[in-house]
């Protein structure tokens, strides 16, 4: 976002589909300034960061939060945390409690309200009424939903102090690949958010570019698909509303790779997912030594209880009973492991089995690094 007005607002509609029980909201402050700021941040207080240095305020506010996030310049401040600033002083502090600037306007405000309109809304504004010190770019990267229940729903935001000045040669730009493998004996269409898809015949792979950042991000097989030469028609199973290239998530049945790339301390988060069921056996392999890697490769479909058969797959009890003990729909409900969730559970142990299934099942490694899928490992 450039200025090009006295205010700009950042409206972010959260389109939540199913349920949601809690929130939270990441902003990632990244100073790409060639000088030093002293970014201030309310809730929050304030942090020195050279160029390059990012800083994430993690909120967890679960109901309506307002606050505010700007820069400070050419400030200078003791051991003790106190000074000046040339711009956006707050009385003297490191860590800012209160937005007075006592007269060191002007700065470029960023102004958010959270969770308005029943959690549903966010509104992040960028403000002129104080003046403006240096240009900020503000991003929405996206909704993170942990596991498919949207039990935990993180919006995250990208605030980028100057923009355009060390652009190149950051490492905030530098794409992560994605090696998807097709083993399968028969062929696959490989769909991805982001990303879009691709036919694989047995043995071909696809290597997709990732952006760092990515939230939300989601890779899974389609089986017995047919597309016309336009791209459209449809799959039997993980089907994105009849087209190649998808631009939403797919109907389950379908066994899920699920990530978000460079969340907190930098570190990936990563999962196989059966919370929509199962379709293709599929293995999540980071390309780190040190990460774990996850595999489902069990014949969940041959094995699948009556209630859950479904063409192509085996569904998830949630998918077939729409009950909230499966679904744990607004928090109510179990929301515990069900008969059905340990049948997958005990074939897939390192897959997301049930909606609040996050601690034996979403993994977190620090890698910068690249990851492959391979559909019947
Ligand atoms: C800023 O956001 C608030 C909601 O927090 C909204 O009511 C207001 O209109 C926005 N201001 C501008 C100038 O866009
Ligand atoms: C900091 O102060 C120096 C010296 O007055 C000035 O040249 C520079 O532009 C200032 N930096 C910022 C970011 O305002
Ligand atoms: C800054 O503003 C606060 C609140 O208005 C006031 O208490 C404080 O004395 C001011 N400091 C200076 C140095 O003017
Ligand atoms: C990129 O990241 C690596 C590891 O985090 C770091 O050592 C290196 O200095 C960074 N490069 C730039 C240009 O920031
Ligand atoms: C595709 O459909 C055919 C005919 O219904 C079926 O025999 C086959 O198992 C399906 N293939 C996959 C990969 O599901
Ligand atoms: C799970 O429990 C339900 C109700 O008690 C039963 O109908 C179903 O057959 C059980 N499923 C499995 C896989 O044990």
């Amino acid at each position: 976002m450039s200025i090009f007005s006295n205010a700009i607002s950042f409206h972010f509609l959260f389109l939540v589909i199913f349920t949601t029980t809690t929130y939270g909201t990441i902003f990632k402050i990244q100073n790409n300034c060639a000088e030093t700021v002293w970014a201030a941040a309310i809730p929050g207080g304030g942090r020195q960061l050279e160029p390059r240095q990012s800083w994430i305020i993690n909120l967890k506010p679960n109901k309506p939060q307002t606050g505010q996030i700007w820069a400070r310049t050419n400030c200078s401040f003791s051991k003790s945390g106190h000074g000046t600033c040339d711009s956006g002083d707050c009385n003297g502090g490191l860590q800012c409690q209160s937005a007075q600037s006592n007269g060191t306007s002007p700065y470029t405000l960023v102004e958010y309200s959270l969770n308005q309109n029943n959690n549903i809304e966010d509104f992040v504004n960028l403000s002129f009424a104080n003046g403006f010190n240096i240009e900020i770019d503000i991003s929405p990267v996206g909704i993170f939903e942990s596991g498919q229940s949207e039990s935990r729903v993180i919006s995250y935001y990208m605030i980028v102090f100057c923009p355009k000045e060390l652009r190149e040669g950051n490492n905030a730009t530098t794409a992560r690949h994605f090696i998807i493998q097709n083993q399968c004996p028969y062929t696959v269409w490989a769909a991805a958010i982001p990303g879009g898809g691709q036919q694989l015949n047995s043995g071909q792979s696809w290597t997709l570019n990732v952006g760092p950042g990515t939230t939300g991000g989601r890779i899974w097989g389609r089986t017995n698909c047919s597309f016309d030469a336009s791209g459209r028609r449809g799959c039997e199973t993980g089907d994105c509303g009849g087209i190649l290239r998808c631009q939403r998530y797919g109907t389950p049945p379908n066994t899920l790779a699920e990530f978000a790339l460079n969340q907190f301390n930098n570190m990936d988060f990563y999962d196989i997912s059966l919370v929509d069921g199962f379709n293709i056996p599929m293995d999540f392999i980071p390309l780190t030594s040190t990460c774990k890697n996850l595999e489902c490769s069990a014949d969940i479909n041959g094995k699948c209880p009556n209630e859950l058969r479904a063409l192509g797959g085996c569904n998830n009890p949630c998918t077939v009973f729409k009950t909230n003990d499966y679904c744990c729909t607004n928090g109510q409900g179990s929301c515990a492991p069900t008969n059905f969730s340990r049948f997958f559970k005990e074939r897939c142990p390192d897959a997301y089995s049930y909606p609040q299934d996050d601690a034996t099942s979403t993994l977190t490694c620090t890698t910068g690094g690249n990851y492959r899928v391979v559909f019947c490992p």
